[in-house]
């Protein structure tokens, strides 16, 4: 969603700006703009509607120059994606000017506290510009003003704050969306993603909610709203730049399916602790945990909650939990719980599940969780996320950087990690020998050469996706382990080609969704290996007695079902496990989507009216 960049002492400070920003590209946006405090009688605000392009384009018009400057993509919330309201933002004498990512929720009742003003945007951002100002010129210290006016919002944001007549200062400040700050060589730096800093510095502070960071070349502190110091989350970020780079890959995307047996093996390495159990065997561990281990082993019940591709994932999670654990579990789309009132006590866990660790949604539910008392497990991908720091404990999936909005290799690496999580619980509650989770996990390291293996057939699923790449509407249908990569494989398609997908448990096309397949239909079928195959043959020979074509996703050995009904098949390797068989089935809908989209001209990294990562509700 939002990017946020800011450098002061710098001369070069625009360059680091653009370049932050175009690293911030990713999470998707609609306009953008900078500040740069040129000299102590102006800021000069450049801001365009559109893609990055526009706004260095209308930069090379002037000249701007300085060592003080913010940056900002806007996604936009409220008001369209115009000039006017790109950000920065201004109060009428050009003194103040704001960025901000998140939105604030009063800002109609704040508004109606200026009743004399007028405002030059339709944003929720403008009147924090309006009210700083307010705030300096009746004498207060810029962070002073700061502080006050944060007392009023109500919402979710980063700011990040100029002020003409405080040359070198930035002034931050955050609740519930991210913001980092960095100094490093007489520079300090501040922004809403690492991506945009990895460059210059890798120590980093996160800042906490309600946070306030004051940026001069010198140094920065930090305060809570009250002005009293306080530290943010200090860490140090080990992934290097070139893995945020397309190394030869068209497209992010594809580099990312590509990454896969990479992503996958460092998810499952170095589990394994040695023994310290009744039974002299090695003992899984998580990557955190800032609880007593012991009280997994008193879970009753367990709710997942994420969203999107996080959340298919999650379903997988729930057949390995029940599987080897035995604890009941509950699925739940993030931005419903809290609207709810689940049943929650210390005995319940509740897994929340994010690529980004800073999914609003997801955190919400985290922090409602966590205000019931009940402990929270993060399974995420990004270190020192949000809610990596906030939940009780937490299990990397150690994929690396994801860049493409669409998800990919986080989504087969959350998968790989609920195997871990569910073998874990089951390690914890006494259900499962040490002797049996090695066994298991020696199993699950072919799962690297595997996913290799399905990556080879990469040419011959661009050739099925150019095929198919103008059907108007695609349905997926799975069952058991095949229901939730059903479903991404829906979002997959959906996501970054535009066109009409949807997914269905298998057994409930009878009850409805069959009345919409018709002549130039396609039925994407999972049917792997497993319990529930026959029955998968049987749908697909439904669906196919009524018009459709059947692109069917198989398992090597069991296939000769699938060739007589099939219009076309793909042939998975024969998993090592039934509930690792998700991992190998998403790779080639994956790939099927990505070459659709290619096919159809489709911007895969970027697509229409999406973001990365979805920081407000
Ligand atoms: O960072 P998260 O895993 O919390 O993100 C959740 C969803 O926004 C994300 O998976 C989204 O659905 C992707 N665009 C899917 O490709």
């Amino acid at each position: 969603m939002c990017g946020i960049v800011g450098v002061t002492g710098r001369d070069d400070a625009l360059d680091v700006i653009l370049t932050g920003l175009q690293r911030l590209e990713y999470r998707g946006y609609d306009s953008a703009g900078v500040v740069m405090d040129e000299s102590s009688d102006r800021l000069r605000v450049v801001k365009r509607g559109g893609k990055l392009a526009n706004l260095t384009a209308a930069l090379s018009d002037e000249s701007i120059s300085g060592s003080v400057g913010i940056g900002h993509t806007r996604w936009a919330t409220h008001g369209a994606p115009t000039d006017s309201n790109a950000h920065p933002h201004t109060d009428p004498t050009g003194r103040i000017a704001v960025v901000h990512n998140g939105i604030i929720e009063n800002y109609e009742e704040l508004q109606a506290t200026l009743p004399d003003a007028t405002f030059s945007s339709e944003t929720d951002t403008e009147v924090v510009a309006h009210l700083v100002a307010r705030e300096v010129e009746g004498g207060a210290e810029l962070p002073d003003a700061v502080r006050t006016v944060l007392r009023s919002l109500d919402g979710a944001f980063a700011l990040c704050i100029q002020d003409r007549d405080t040359p070198g200062m930035i002034v931050v400040a955050k609740r519930e969306a991210p913001l980092i700050v960095a100094h490093a060589d007489g520079v300090s730096y501040c922004a809403s993603d690492v991506a945009a800093l990895i460059r210059h510095t890798r120590d980093v502070q996160a800042l906490m909610d309600d946070q306030v960071a004051v940026l001069t070349p010198d140094g920065i502190t930090i305060t809570d709203l009250n002005g009293v110091a306080v530290e943010g989350h200090a860490y140090h970020v080990d992934w290097d730049l070139d893995a945020a780079e397309k190394q030869g890959y068209e497209h992010f995307m594809l580099k990312e399916i590509h990454e896969q047996p990479t992503a996958i093996a460092d998810t499952l390495r170095d589990r394994l602790r040695p023994a310290t159990g009744p039974d002299g065997s090695p003992r899984l561990h998580l990557d955190e945990c800032r609880i007593d281990e012991g009280e997994f082993g008193r879970i009753d019940k367990v709710f997942i909650v994420a969203c999107g591709t996080s959340l298919y994932s999650a379903m997988v999670g729930k057949l390995a939990i029940e599987h080897w654990a035995g604890i009941p579990v509950e699925v739940e789309v993030a931005s419903e719980f809290r609207y709810r009132d689940p049943i929650l006590d210390p005995h319940t866990l509740v897994i929340a599940v994010s690529q980004s660790g800073e999914t609003s949604d997801t955190m919400a539910a985290a922090t409602h969780a966590l205000d019931q008392r009940a402990p929270v497990l993060a399974l995420v991908n990004v270190v020192g996320s949000t809610l990596a720091r906030e939940a009780d404990a937490v299990f990397y999936t150690h994929a690396g950087p994801e860049v493409a909005v669409a998800s990919t290799k986080a989504f087969t690496t959350q998968l790989a990690a609920f195997l871990l999580i569910g073998l874990y619980l089951g390690q914890q509650r006494g259900r499962i020998y040490g002797s049996e989770i090695t066994d298991i996990l020696n199993r699950l390291h072919h799962l690297p050469g595997q996913v290799e293996q399905v990556l080879e057939q990469d040419a011959a699923i661009a050739e099925l996706a150019r095929k198919y790449a103008s059907t108007h509407y695609t349905m997926f249908i799975g069952r058991h382990v095949g229901l939730p990569i059903a479903m991404e494989g829906a979002l997959k398609l959906k996501e970054i080609s535009y066109l009409h997908a949807e997914a269905f448990p298998a057994g409930e096309m009878k009850h409805g969704p069959i009345a919409l397949i018709e002549d130039g239909s396609l039925v994407v079928a999972l049917a792997p290996a497993g319990h529930t195959f026959a029955k998968m043959v049987s749908n697909i020979q439904e669906v196919r007695a009524r018009g459709a074509s059947v692109l069917a996703i198989g398992t090597d050995g069991s296939t000769a079902d699938l060739k007589a009904h099939a219009h076309d098949l793909i042939t998975l390797p024969e998993a090592s496990h039934e509930l690792a068989s998700p991992i190998l089935a998403a790779i080639p809908l994956q790939l099927f989507a990505y070459h659709v989209a290619v096919t159809r001209g489709e911007d895969i990294d970027q697509p229409r009216n999406l973001a990365k990562t979805v920081t407000v509700e």
